[in-house]
């Protein structure tokens, strides 16, 4: 019988050669190390409705424990329609239009790999979440990044535009935008609109955070946008609305043609989706306000957040959206990020992450990004360590 695995003999070239763990996970692992409080990767500490947790256990119990259909269920998605008529005023049809997916992160590489071909080009903008490129990649794509220049991290259109060729395929947007907390205006997607006008250019929006829009802003939804929603494929997840990331249940919405390509992939990708899951968010969405509160609650703790740390050496970057609050270091510490975070970990107690792990070249600002989604107590002993830095 063999001991431990032997190391192979076998040569493979990596498909992935520049990608190793993730920042999120390294960043966890070392909070875990040194007993610090995580507020690195991007998740609450504090847990669903009470209501909710009770309708997964009935779903569990109530026999709900086999294959849902490949699209999701029926209820959910009908109740996934009604919720973005009432918000954004597009209808999606229930049968043809939405599926649900197995988080946000599956709904993201299926949309690439059902559209994009070896050699197109995909736009996305640094800052850039970091599952978009690999994504592309594997899908022999080729990535163009289109800055949103620090700090401020507002997109310029100009310089978007001269990124497109014949070659575009995609374009990846995000707003609210991971990791800067930045929210898109309704002129932003005018400047998109025109920019793909008379293109076959396909608009993949990634709108996890659609509910956490602070100040009386309201969420520019592609969704809003009669001349983008007809080629945008749009992605949102329960996992960040409901305090649920471990469930990874989200969904899809697109035009039924867009809707059958992103099918075709969805279902050799993963089939389909947790049954129980499904039967609880189905119920549980029916429920008046189940997402009001979100707003609120999040704009709360960022207001928590900001007011400690504005006494502080840490220079707060804005933050309009999202549960991330950016800031600049520099008064403390002339360490690159990745130096100052690991530091901030293990001497002082709070991990966070820092912003040059979203940029393909580690591009340096300074910047590092905490998530304040966490009770009131982590909070205060975070800020605590904080602000004495
Ligand atoms: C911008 C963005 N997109 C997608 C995801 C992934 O969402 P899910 O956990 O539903 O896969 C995240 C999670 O942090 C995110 O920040």
């Amino acid at each position: 019988m063999l001991g431990s695995m032997p190391s192979t003999s076998i040569s493979i070239t990596s498909r992935l050669p520049q990608v190793g763990t993730t920042i999120f996970s390294v960043m966890s692992a070392l909070a875990q190390q040194h007993g610090a409080i995580n507020l690195s990767q991007g998740f609450p500490d504090f847990d669903a409705p009470a209501e909710l947790l009770d309708l997964m256990t009935q779903a569990l119990r109530g026999g709900h424990n086999q294959y849902a259909p490949m699209t999701g269920l029926p209820v959910l998605r009908e109740a996934i329609a009604d919720k973005v008529q009432a918000l954004y005023g597009a209808r999606y049809d229930v049968a043809d239009e939405i599926t649900v997916t197995a988080g946000a992160t599956q709904a993201l590489f299926t949309a690439v790999a059902a559209f994009v071909h070896p050699g197109d080009e995909v736009i996305v903008f640094t800052p850039v979440y970091d599952s978009y490129a690999p994504a592309i990649e594997l899908q022999g794509g080729t990535v163009v990044y289109a800055d949103l220049a620090a700090p401020a991290y507002r997109p310029d259109w100009a310089a978007v535009r001269a990124l497109v060729t014949p070659r575009t395929r995609m374009i990846i947007i995000n707003s609210p935008h991971n990791p800067t907390g930045t929210v898109w205006t309704a002129d932003d997607l005018a400047e998109l609109a025109a920019i793909v006008q008379g293109t076959d250019i396909l608009i993949l929006s990634d709108e996890v955070y659609e509910h956490m829009v602070f100040d009386g802003q309201r969420h520019e939804s592609v969704m809003r946008h009669p001349a983008l929603v007809e080629r945008s494929i749009v992605v949102s997840s329960f996992g960040k609305t409901y305090h649920i990331t471990g469930w990874k249940v989200a969904y899809c919405l697109a035009p039924r043609e867009l809707m059958a390509e992103f099918r075709k992939a969805h279902q050799f990708v993963v089939f389909t989706v947790h049954t129980p899951s499904q039967v609880a968010l189905a119920a549980f969405m029916r429920k008046p306000g189940s997402y009001d509160g979100l707003q609120a609650l999040y704009q709360g703790k960022r207001d928590i957040f900001r007011q400690a740390l504005a006494g502080s050496r840490f220079e707060l970057l804005p933050c309009k959206g999202t549960y991330f609050q950016c800031v600049r270091y520099g008064a403390i510490s002339d360490e690159g990020d990745r130096t100052f975070v690991e530091r901030l970990t293990r001497e002082h107690g709070v991990a966070a992450i820092p912003v040059s792990a979203f940029y393909p070249g580690g591009d340096d600002h300074g910047v590092i990004r905490f998530c304040f989604a966490k009770s009131a107590g982590t909070l205060e002993r975070a800020l605590e360590r904080l602000i004495r830095l």
